[in-house]
């Protein structure tokens, strides 16, 4: 069904942009607009922009535009409709009938149905007679059955088709198991068999925050190989967004999380009472996972286990979390290995200290940076200076630098201003390095957009910015629609997505239904968004005349004439050549 014009209209009243994109990004003010810090690219200078006055938003790092209900689309990585309700539940609208779906969310329905019925099905077999080895290793691992029920903990029977064979009598098919990555796939001699992806196996139901069971990790019970084996991506779950126990830390009092390496430290610790525990899944710490990690918690306490690959992992959370201003400590484990070992060793109580003494992100790296090195000696002292000032350079924070300038000092028995003047000059490096890597990323932004384009030829390229033009002439002046409906069709325009936005333009133009951004938030996929409000902040301020209208719709009309034979395909160029295309390109734009 298709979602009304008026319904979208009364949506995008109720929702304030800048309301909502606070809930996700730390914005502020900049002018008429608000600025922050991307959440859909890792960046250290905002340019992500959003313009209170349409309700839309921009980045000019990545690209990615739109207004409201794309930007739910793409931050909660939903489709169309569930955005749509996403918006509605939060602004109390009911949604226009629910008796509508589209595919996608039909078959992410299931999914999260199906990976239920798992849940249930595991956990009931632990409680069996199958199951009786797998409890007595949980048990051996010291939990409760409060906890293991309260968790939802299971076991996957030691055989091919158990599970298999349960949804089926459910009513699912092979390969809405198999797309939930519950069975895998054989094929023999062009025919398919199925089995159980998960076999003899504790299992652990990975569940979202708003209580959907997403995915399962499953673990061996003995010391066989791989040790764990859990849910790859499906159409419900992100493997880099998976976050475990994030649906009960979130209702947690504390406003901090401790994040920690595995599922067992995490469920370990919400037994011993640290109900603010999660665990991601294994990957390595993305800047999408901290944003994520940012909308529960205002800081982060990273406690990673205690060994060569856990301090490597911190050094690495420390920066991508700093890298979008979040707060944290980092919590070091001593006397065990893991959070699981110092409970079990010394009780909650030695946990609880540990928290208290976890240093800031600041300490923690002062200290590594110090590990090893000789500070009696002035060749040692000069090493930590400069690796000192090195970390103080990046810290935002003026009144703790400060701090830090004057312990070192007192510390190493140095001036104060030899320090100071030293973080300045690596500041003002920082600063330019950041602004070179933020041009660069433009420059490659913009150099993947025209691939994407996929040119042809030096003329095809006048042919792609005449359409272009034509778009946001037409969307800044409906009234121009007539003068040019004899002249343009869809098939006019060589690019297929602005061919799309042509077609739903000329559509409401006739109905005189208006332009307003978020009735075409349904009709464009966030990909031709981006496109869109691209365009349209390139003409900002410029609406142009119906002439220059009637010019580009004249090159689109050539072009279609000489009918060029000789085309490029840019996929088949070396990058030398291609380099050298995109040069010649710009140089004519300039010349322009
Ligand atoms: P225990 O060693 O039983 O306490 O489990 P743990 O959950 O603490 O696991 P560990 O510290 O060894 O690993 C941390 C996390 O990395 C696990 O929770 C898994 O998410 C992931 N992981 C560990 N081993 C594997 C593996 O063999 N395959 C995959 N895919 N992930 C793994
Ligand atoms: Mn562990």
């Amino acid at each position: 069904m298709r979602i009304s014009d008026d319904f979208l209209m009364e949506l995008r009243m109720r929702c304030d942009i800048t309301d909502i994109i606070s809930g996700y990004v730390q914005l502020k003010r900049r002018g008429r607009n608000l600025v922050g810090l991307c959440p859909f690219h890792n960046e250290k200078t905002p340019s992500f922009t959003v313009y209170p006055e349409n309700g839309s938003f921009y980045c000019f790092g990545c690209g990615a535009g739109g207004e409201v209900v794309s930007f739910i689309r793409r931050v909660e990585n939903l489709d169309f409709h569930e955005a749509v309700r996403f918006l509605c539940d939060r602004t109390g609208m009911a949604m226009p009938s629910d008796g509508f779906d589209d595919s996608m969310a039909q078959r992410r329905r299931r999914i999260y149905e199906m990976n239920r019925e798992a849940a249930r099905f595991f956990h009931e077999s632990l409680m069996g007679e199958k199951g009786r080895a797998a409890l007595e290793y949980y048990k051996r691992r010291g939990y409760s059955a409060k906890t293991i029920k309260r968790f939802g903990l299971g076991y996957a029977p030691d055989e091919w088709r158990a599970l298999l064979t349960h949804l089926r009598q459910k009513g699912y098919s092979y390969e809405e198991i198999y797309e939930a990555n519950l069975a895998n796939k054989s094929e023999k001699n062009g025919k398919a068999s199925f089995y159980d992806n998960f076999r003899n196996r504790v299992m652990v139901p990975i569940i979202d925050p708003r209580g959907n069971v997403v995915a399962f990790g499953g673990r061996v019970l003995d010391d066989s190989k791989p040790k764990y084996i859990n849910t790859s991506d499906t159409p419900v779950y992100k493997k880099s967004l998976g976050v475990f126990g994030l649906n009960f830390a979130k209702n947690s009092k504390e406003s901090s999380l401790i994040l920690v390496e595995g599922y067992m430290d995490a469920i370990a610790l919400h037994q011993a009472g640290f109900t603010n525990s999660i665990a991601c899944l294994g990957t390595a710490l993305t800047g999408e996972m901290a944003h994520l990690l940012s909308r529960y918690a205002d800081e982060i306490l990273i406690c990673y286990d205690n060994d060569e690959a856990g301090r490597k992992a911190t050094g690495r959370a420390i920066d991508v979390f700093s890298s979008i201003g979040m707060k944290m400590r980092v919590i070091r484990l001593s006397g065990g290995k893991d959070p699981d070992e110092i409970l079990k060793n010394f009780g909650a109580e030695k946990f609880r200290k540990l928290i208290e003494g976890a240093e800031n992100d600041i300490e923690f790296a002062l200290l590594k940076a110090r590990e090893g090195l000789d500070l009696e000696s002035s060749d040692g002292k000069v090493r930590y200076l400069s690796l000192a000032a090195e970390i103080l350079s990046k810290v935002k924070n003026s009144i703790a630098v400060e701090v830090y300038v004057s312990r070192l000092a007192e510390e190493l028995n140095v001036e104060k201003t030899a320090i100071t003047a030293r973080i300045s000059q690596l500041k003002r490096n920082n600063a330019l390095r950041n602004e070179k890597k933020r041009y660069e990323d433009i420059q490659r932004e913009s150099m993947t957009r025209m691939t994407k384009l996929k040119l042809h030829g030096d003329t095809a390229v006048r042919a792609v910015r005449a359409q272009e033009r034509i778009i946001s002439l037409l969307y800044n002046n409906p009234g121009f629609f007539p003068a040019v409906s004899e002249r343009l069709s869809e098939e006019s325009f060589t690019v297929p997505h602005l061919g799309r936005i042509f077609r739903f333009m000329s559509a409401r133009a006739k109905e005189n239904s208006g332009f307003e951004l978020t009735l075409f938030s349904g009709e464009l996929s966030p990909q031709e968004m981006d496109e869109l409000v691209r365009l349209l902040k390139q003409s900002e301020g410029c609406f142009g005349t119906k002439k220059e209208l009637l010019d580009c719709v004249g090159v689109l009309e050539n072009e279609a004439q000489q009918k060029i034979q000789s085309t490029v395909d840019v996929s088949k160029m070396s990058d030398e050549e291609y380099k050298a295309q995109f040069e010649k390109l710009v140089k004519n734009k300039k010349g322009k």
